[in-house]
């Protein structure tokens, strides 16, 4: 089993696992078995959402893995993310309440604020998860639920050890500027979409600046977006791209390898999602070697603005990354 490698969180120290597992998209019917077989494969961190509908299924596998002993409770970092209807002071508590839940947990050690998006309330009971419409409805609405009240509900888990650490994700520097400056406790990460084609290299030096670290979603670039990127944006997919083709082939590893070695060499942490046995190795499997000054000049080469995951690109009207 591959040994993992940790960064140590601000405030708390916490360690947190450079490489996670990733559960959008996994299917509640596989989620069980597919994050206990993660987490026998050696995976220590798992990053799951509200939003990803399968909450249950990935909290029976954390479960499993700790009561058949391949891991204690503190072996293993398990996030989550507060999905945008419930970031009203009066709601958060009773949505992590659910999530916690859910997951069969007594706390969480990362939750983060999905985006930075206060949509209008959902109740738990007509849709879960909300998504980004309100129900029978084809648009989104928003609620005035101010970011310093949100984050505020965000410290009181902290406060009542039900979260270990907190974080945001899709945040743009003008926003964590503003947060810094009311927050008690800093945000420990910041979770971005990026990959090689999306290099952020100014946020991520800035971010890490400030001691927050930076997670990297949707390593692959464009594998995940297939079937939702609405606005065509194209790109030749990054796994099979020939720069990233001939960097694997000259140290002997796969496309997927160079791509999430590329962030964790900036001590970028990554979550790459796989169902398939060998990938999910593979992926777990990227410290033993480096690239080399040649292999990141080519990478920076390939940088072209393309973000995947921009709520605009599914017709929502909302520009949030401008
Ligand atoms: N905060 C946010 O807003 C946000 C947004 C998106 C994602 N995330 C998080 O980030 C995680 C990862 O991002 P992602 O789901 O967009 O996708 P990803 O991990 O970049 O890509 C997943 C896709 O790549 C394939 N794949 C995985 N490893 C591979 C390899 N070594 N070679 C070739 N193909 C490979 C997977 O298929 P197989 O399963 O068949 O291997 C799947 O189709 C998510 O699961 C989620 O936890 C967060």
């Amino acid at each position: 089993m591959t040994a993992q490698t940790y960064v140590t969180l601000n405030r708390t120290g916490d360690k947190m696992p450079l490489v996670g597992f990733g559960c959008w998209k996994v299917s509640p019917n596989d989620a069980e078995d597919t994050i206990y077989n993660a987490i026998q494969s050696g995976y220590r961190l798992i990053d799951g959402a509200a939003d990803y509908g399968n909450e249950v299924e990935v909290g029976r596998g954390i479960n499993k893995a700790i009561n058949k002993g391949l891991v204690t409770r503190d072996q293993i970092f398990v996030v989550t993310k507060l999905w945008n209807t419930y970031h009203n002071k009066d709601r958060l508590r009773g949505a992590f309440d659910k999530q916690l839940k859910d997951l069969g947990l007594d706390y969480v050690d990362l939750y983060l604020i999905h985006f930075p998006v206060p949509l209008k309330h959902v109740d738990i009971n007509q849709a879960y998860p909300a998504g980004w419409y309100q129900p029978n409805k084809e648009e989104i609405e928003f609620e005035a639920s101010p970011m310093h009240e949100c984050w505020g509900e965000m410290e009181k888990l902290v406060d009542a050890k039900l979260a270990r650490n907190i974080g945001v994700s899709n945040f743009n520097v003008q926003l964590i500027l503003d947060l810094l400056t009311y927050a008690k406790i800093k945000p420990a990460v910041l979770q971005v979409e990026l990959h090689p084609y999306l290099q952020q290299s100014r946020l991520v030096a800035w971010v890490q600046s400030q001691g927050i670290h930076i997670t990297a979603y949707s390593s692959f670039g464009p594998a995940s977006f297939v079937d939702l990127t609405t606005d065509g944006k194209t790109a030749a997919p990054l796994l099979e791209h020939p720069i990233i083709r001939e960097i694997a082939t000259k140290h002997n590893k796969t496309t997927g390898q160079v791509l999430l070695r590329w962030s964790t060499e900036r001590n970028v942490a990554v979550i790459p999602k796989s169902t398939n046995q060998e990938r999910i190795e593979s992926n777990l499997d990227i410290f033993s070697w480096s690239l080399d000054k040649e292999d990141l000049e080519k990478i920076a080469s390939l940088e072209k603005g393309l973000r995947f995951n921009d709520p605009y690109s599914y017709n929502f009207n909302l520009p949030l990354f401008n």
